[in-house]
């Protein structure tokens, strides 16, 4: 890697691109999770030069780069502004942070919930069971303890009264999504936060995902719920900003209600020979070129960029819901809220597991859900602006999908797969047993073409399996090369 007499710039960026053919396409509208594209001609472009004006500022101290503080100040301002705070709200207190992403600011919102109350020696939150597995990654990170409501099979959603149940005198902090991920349903806020404020525990809205469109769509006429600050004792929101903001990665915010909310979210040490440190994330060095590149994403967008791709969004969106509902054997796991659309199969319907590879050899980069509690697996599509020229296309490709993945059938598990999966328990798998799973899994050498086997055995085993077989596969590729 480390070449001797270094590589010519030219052949390195040549090396990258050639390494990068082998990704999934991240513009062209067919990918359905992880990127975010709203395909407007010359932001890649506005945000690459944004980036590199600022790539070496350092986020650690923001007296020596005040430019990157002013970015900041700038980001949370508009993020507050879209969600209900500011001067002029009932909101008007409204402070935050820029964070690297969306696990970052809810892990933030925990321990400031968590720090705010020092008293409580075994502080726990409540979640919905559809929240983010962020706050499970908080809770782990920051020894909370995670009490679950369940969300009903039927609306997706959690009971407030079940919410409200589940708090207790040691819960620092109520959750709830607008929208969730998995599902793109907004929770009942007004309800869950009241209940949090009745009994003195802060209320955090993740809107990581969606809490960028829902405004917007909101204008467009879709009956969007209450969810932001407007609503009485909601205290914090996230939004990431390289979601439905369309910034490039690695940009959210964390608001709070007011500055002594958010308190405890800072970690400062002058305990120590070094620099003073002070720093309201998790991060101590920050690059300022995420921050930069959100920066002239949101100033060169504008208000009305981002109602009109929200408008596109919502066609793309009604488009692809209408597709599903087009073909028999599947159906939509809740009628679109947001820009999600999220189908399972019906009785008799296709594998959903070879469907989603036939969608891929289709060039349709979905994302399947595997079964949890009451609800089935399901089939996740989330909906950007590029996604609105092809929705004509989807259709034909959905139906020609689930024609060939009926004709091949589920996924027959070799049979001591499939008792492996149901009978072993974590501490019992060895490292030779993995390694033969990965093999009999074609897993080990990189991407893997067809998934549904590796699905089907996942889908099959329970979770406390499921994720030590996540973490041992993903342990073989993280290999160093030499
Ligand atoms: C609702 C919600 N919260 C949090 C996150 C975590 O965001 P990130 O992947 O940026 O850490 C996501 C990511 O999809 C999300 O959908």
């Amino acid at each position: 890697m480390i070449d001797k007499n270094g590589v010519a710039a030219e052949a390195v960026l040549a090396e990258i691109r050639a390494l990068r053919a082998a990704d999934r396409p991240t513009h062209g509208g067919r990918l359905f999770a992880y990127v975010y594209d709203p395909a407007v001609p010359g932001l890649d472009e506005l945000t690459a030069a944004a980036h590199r004006e600022s790539a070496h500022v350092n986020g650690l101290d923001p007296t020596a780069f005040p430019s990157l503080l002013a970015m900041e100040n700038a980001l949370v301002g508009a993020a507050a502004t879209v969600l209900g705070g500011g001067p002029g709200t009932t909101a008007p207190d409204v402070v935050g942070s820029v964070t690297s992403g969306g696990t970052e600011s809810l892990i933030l919102a925990v321990k400031a919930a968590r720090d705010a109350h020092p008293e409580i020696t075994e502080p726990r939150i409540v979640v919905p069971s559809s929240a983010h597995a962020a706050f499970a990654k908080a809770a782990h990170y920051l020894r909370v303890e995670l009490d679950t409501a369940p969300v009903s099979p039927a609306t997706l959603r959690p009971d407030p009264a079940a919410m409200a149940a589940a708090i207790r005198p040691e819960t620092v902090l109520v959750v709830c999504s607008a929208p969730s991920y998995a599902h793109g349903v907004v929770d009942p806020v007004v309800e869950i936060a009241a209940a949090a404020a009745d009994a003195g525990v802060r209320c955090h809205v993740d809107a990581c995902f969606g809490g960028w469109t829902l405004p917007y769509l909101r204008r467009l006429g879709v009956p969007v719920p209450a969810f932001d600050f407007a609503v009485p004792g909601v205290t914090s929101i996230s939004v990431d900003l390289h979601k439905y903001a369309y910034a490039p990665k690695g940009v959210s915010v964390l608001l709070h209600r007011d500055a002594a909310l958010r308190a405890p979210q800072y970690f400062a040490y002058a305990d120590w020979p070094g620099y003073t440190m002070i720093n309201p994330v998790i991060a101590s060095t920050r690059s300022g070129g995420p921050i930069a590149a959100a920066y002239a994403t949101l100033r060169h967008l504008g208000d009305d960029g981002y109602l009109a791709l929200a408008e596109r969004t919502r066609d793309a969106v009604a488009g692809l819901a209408d597709a599903v509902r087009g073909v028999d054997g599947l159906r939509l796991m809740a009628e679109p809220e947001s820009t999600v659309v999220c189908f399972t199969a019906t009785e008799g319907g296709p594998d959903l597991f070879v469907l989603v590879d036939e969608l891929t050899a289709r060039g349709w980069h979905t994302q399947p859900q595997l079964s949890y509690a009451d609800l089935p697996a399901s089939v996740h599509l989330t909906v950007t602006a590029a996604v609105a020229p092809r929705v004509a296309e989807f259709g034909p490709d959905l139906a020609a999908a689930v024609a060939a993945a009926r004709a091949a059938g589920p996924v027959a598990l070799p049979s001591e797969l499939a008792a492996l999966a149901t009978s072993l328990t974590p501490d019992a798998l060895t490292p030779e047993l993995v390694a033969g799973l990965a093999a009999g899994l074609g897993l080990g050498a990189g991407a893997v073409d067809r998934m549904a086997v590796v699905n089907t055995l996942l889908d099959a085993a329970p979770s406390a399996l499921r994720e030590r077989l996540l973490v041992e596969f993903v342990g073989l590729l993280q290999r160093p090369t030499w």
